[in-house]
């Protein structure tokens, strides 16, 4: 079914497990990552960037997502990823969007607070989730780079204060995770998403996924990640094997011959993904 991330994200919460959200850059990509998520029977979160969407076409997006819910019988979100812009957040919620992230992390707290408050109040009209930042993660985002003196990590009391003022679903943590690192993995700062899932007892977002690894995927799920977001690894995955088949194939051979083996790297790389974010004990 076509779903929202509050629904998701309690259901992983009773099962300890996270929900992967994996970033969709074209239209093309988006069935392989709904097809992987049928297969293991686990619900997935779709999330564009703003740029994305205006790109694709909202409607366009949302009408894949419905019907290759119903098509694979598997729960799935579609979600704005990362929008700084009320106007933007709009447009998905009309077009049909079921979740979004305003990102007001570059604000000082009360305007976050504010910001966060005034989505908040129009997506609930609307039967939609919202995911809001506190902190701000590291790397590059869709083009918008933020600098290691510019990080600063989510304080526990202020997530309490900040989640009770805005009536959130789910919060982004930033706990040493950067976006868009792939060439290294990160540490991740365990002791204050401890503190933090104290406080807060609404379902906890973790950026940048591609920078952490395997072993360190179990420990933040017990520390109540429920949402985790992988979107380099996805493109990266796509780019190299897309660069191989364009190399290797002759220049009038159907453009299928090129894509398929881009979109078999995906399934790959979900597939993989999904089964850690389950995670079941061996
Ligand atoms: P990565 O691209 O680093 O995996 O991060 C994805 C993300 O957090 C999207 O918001």
């Amino acid at each position: 079914m076509y779903v929202t991330l509050k629904k998701v994200l309690k259901d992983a919460d009773q099962l300890n497990m996270a929900i992967g959200a994996f970033n969709t850059h074209n239209l093309e990509m988006l069935p392989a990552i709904i097809k992987a998520a049928g297969k293991q029977k686990s619900p997935v979160i779709i999330q564009t960037s703003c740029g994305t969407a205006n790109y694709v076409g909202h409607k366009n997006l949302v009408a894949i997502c419905k019907s290759m819910a119903e098509e694979y019988r598997v729960d799935v979100v579609l979600h704005l990823d990362h929008a700084k812009d009320f106007g933007e957040i709009r447009k998905a919620i009309s077009a049909g969007y079921s979740s979004v992230m305003f990102d007001g992390s570059s604000l000082p707290f009360k305007e976050n607070i504010l910001g966060t408050k005034q989505v908040v109040n129009f997506a609930k009209e609307y039967g939609v989730s919202v995911e809001a930042e506190l902190g701000t993660v590291g790397g590059t985002e869709d083009g918008v780079v933020v600098s290691q003196d510019e990080v600063f990590y989510t304080d526990p009391k202020d997530a309490l204060e900040f989640v009770a003022e805005t009536g959130i679903d789910a919060l982004a943590v930033a706990i040493g995770t950067n976006h868009g690192q792939y060439m290294s993995k990160t540490d991740i700062g365990f002791d204050r998403l401890k503190q933090i899932k104290k406080t807060v007892d609404i379902p906890l977002v973790l950026h940048g996924g591609t920078g952490v690894k395997d072993s360190d995927v179990k420990k933040v799920i017990d520390l109540g990640i429920r949402k985790f977001n992988v979107g380099t690894e996805l493109l990266i995955g796509w780019n190299r094997k897309s660069k191989e088949c364009y190399d290797f194939n002759k220049e009038n051979i159907s453009n299928r011959d090129n894509v398929v083996p881009c979109l078999e790297k995906i399934e790959e790389i979900v597939s993989r993904k999904i089964i850690l974010f389950k995670n079941i004990n061996e």
